[in-house]
């Protein structure tokens, strides 16, 4: 009886096994960006990703909100993340519109203005895996990433200066100006002050 019960068991898990292995290599689940979303992938992907949050410290932010650290947030996000999550009044490009899943541009509705810094920096730092979000941490300082997280938190809100610099309509402060667009992590930590010369 008990090993009827237990072959029974092992059968069960095998053809589970068995049945998302086919369905894996069965050449029917969705490969193209713009094929139709597995079955419950979405649902998935948030509760992994809540999870993992949840894990992770809610520190406060480490830099303040003020127009230096805007400035500086600014120029990692144009230099970083606006290929894929856009800038004010500017249209998706080819490369956000063909991901999937796609970017939220962060400059259009609400962004993540409605999330607390922290989640932003967690997401930063780490990215999300299987969608195409890089984590920075080997790239950029956790200066550089609160500042850029403070920059969305205040999406909404941001000193003219700052939205200008955004959509390149005003010449860049000399400080966010330096810096060879390839180099991946200038270090804006060490900024010297609006005006001063940086190498
Ligand atoms: C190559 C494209 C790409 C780049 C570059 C990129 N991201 Fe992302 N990012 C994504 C994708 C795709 C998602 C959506 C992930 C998902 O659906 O879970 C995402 C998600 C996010 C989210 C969560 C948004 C939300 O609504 O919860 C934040 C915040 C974010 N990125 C910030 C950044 C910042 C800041 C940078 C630059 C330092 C950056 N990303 C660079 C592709 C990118």
């Amino acid at each position: 009886m008990l090993k009827g019960v237990v072959l029974g068991i092992v059968l069960g898990v095998l053809l589970v096994v068995a049945g998302v292995y086919f369905y894996f290599s069965s050449g029917h689940v969705p490969v193209a960006t713009n094929s139709p979303e597995m079955p419950l992938e979405r649902k998935f992907a948030a509760a992994a990703l809540h999870a993992y949050l949840d894990q992770q410290p809610h520190p406060n932010p480490q830099v303040a909100a003020d127009e230096p650290n805007l400035l500086a947030g600014a120029k990692v996000y144009k230099e970083q993340c606006a290929v894929c999550h856009g800038l004010p009044g500017e249209p998706k490009t080819f490369m956000a519109d063909g991901m999937f899943p796609k970017p939220p541009q962060l400059f259009r509705g609400v962004g993540v203005t409605d999330d607390e810094p922290w989640e932003t920096f967690v997401k930063v730092e780490s990215g999300i895996r299987m969608t195409g979000m890089p984590g920075f941490k080997e790239h950029l300082s956790d200066r550089q990433m609160w500042q850029v997280s403070v920059l969305l938190k205040h999406a909404d809100g941001l000193p003219p200066t700052v939205k200008d610099f955004l959509t390149g309509e005003t010449p860049a402060p000399v400080a966010v100006t330096s810096g060879a667009p390839a180099t991946p992590a200038p270090s804006i930590a060490t900024a010297p002050p609006a005006g001063a010369a940086k190498k």
